[in-house]
């Protein structure tokens, strides 16, 4: 890892009903001390229900933690029942996120033009996308792993600018490691991130390249975080399952203890 400063951030997905990310938050909040902070940054991805709930417990009790949430749509407000735009979300000091998760991809059928839209929508409000790419299985058994994800960065990224690449980040998750409890093999991992650190530097130009954050996520466990993190291009990871768990999520943001 360069001198990007590592992220390490919980993606809840459909898991925890407000009452429930209230106490999570906090029991997160007593796990970690002020010296985690200085050396990584940590977000959580609560539910949308959950996102105002957890707002006012981080800036009530002063965590430092940033809040984070799993999707938005692209458009500003309008006629688009069920969704929420990134303006709502800015308005709760969501600082990071998430765009483009495979299972949003794979269940909801968004597009890598869905994608770069939401990426440009979210900067657009200031806000930090993390966006996600990742290859199936069957893909990677085909050699077809690199060409998928060059084509999400590429395509995802479109129409950004330089500096905005360089302060963005991109979670590499293996649709195959994802809740599978089968993780990358850490060179495997940093293979990948070096290759979509490649792209972004062909496309972005060098100082993109060297600044945009990469997350590794895919089965993110106390035990295997250290590895993960230690790698060269690996500068964070996207934990689902394992952040459920305030203690084993303080572990992963602790990975250094762990080695
Ligand atoms: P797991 O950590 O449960 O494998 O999920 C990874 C993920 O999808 C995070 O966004």
């Amino acid at each position: 890892m360069a001198d990007r400063f590592p992220l390490i951030s919980g993606n809840w997905k459909m898991n925890n009903n407000h009452f429930e990310a209230i106490q999570s938050v906090q029991k997160l909040s007593y796990a970690l001390t002020k010296d985690d902070y200085e050396v990584v940054e940590v977000s959580v991805h609560p539910p949308f229900t959950d996102v105002r709930s957890v707002q006012t417990v981080i800036e009530a009790d002063k965590i430092d933690i940033r809040l984070g949430a799993q999707n938005c749509h692209w458009e500003t407000k309008g006629a688009f029942t069920g969704e929420v735009s990134p303006a709502m979300l800015a308005k709760l000091n969501v600082v990071y996120v998430i765009v483009g998760h495979s299972e949003r991809r794979e269940l909801f059928g968004e597009t890598d033009e869905d994608v770069n839209k939401k990426v440009l929508a979210v900067l657009g409000q200031e806000m930090t996308p993390i966006m996600c790419c990742g290859e199936t299985s069957t893909e990677r058994e085909a050699g077809a792993a690199e060409s998928k994800v060059e084509r999400q960065v590429k395509e995802g990224l479109a129409g950004v600018t330089k500096a905005a690449v360089a302060e963005l980040v991109i979670a590499y998750e293996p649709i195959w490691a994802i809740g599978t409890g089968a993780t990358a093999t850490a060179q495997d991992a940093q293979n990948m991130c070096a290759h979509i650190r490649s792209v972004v530097s062909d496309n972005f130009g060098a100082d993109a390249g060297a600044g945009v954050r990469i997350q590794y996520g895919g089965s993110v466990k106390p035990t295997n975080a250290a590895e993960l993190m230690s790698q060269a291009d690996i500068d964070g990871a996207l934990v689902g399952g394992a952040s459920l768990d305030p203690e084993d999520f303080s572990r992963i943001v602790n990975w250094r203890l762990e080695a």
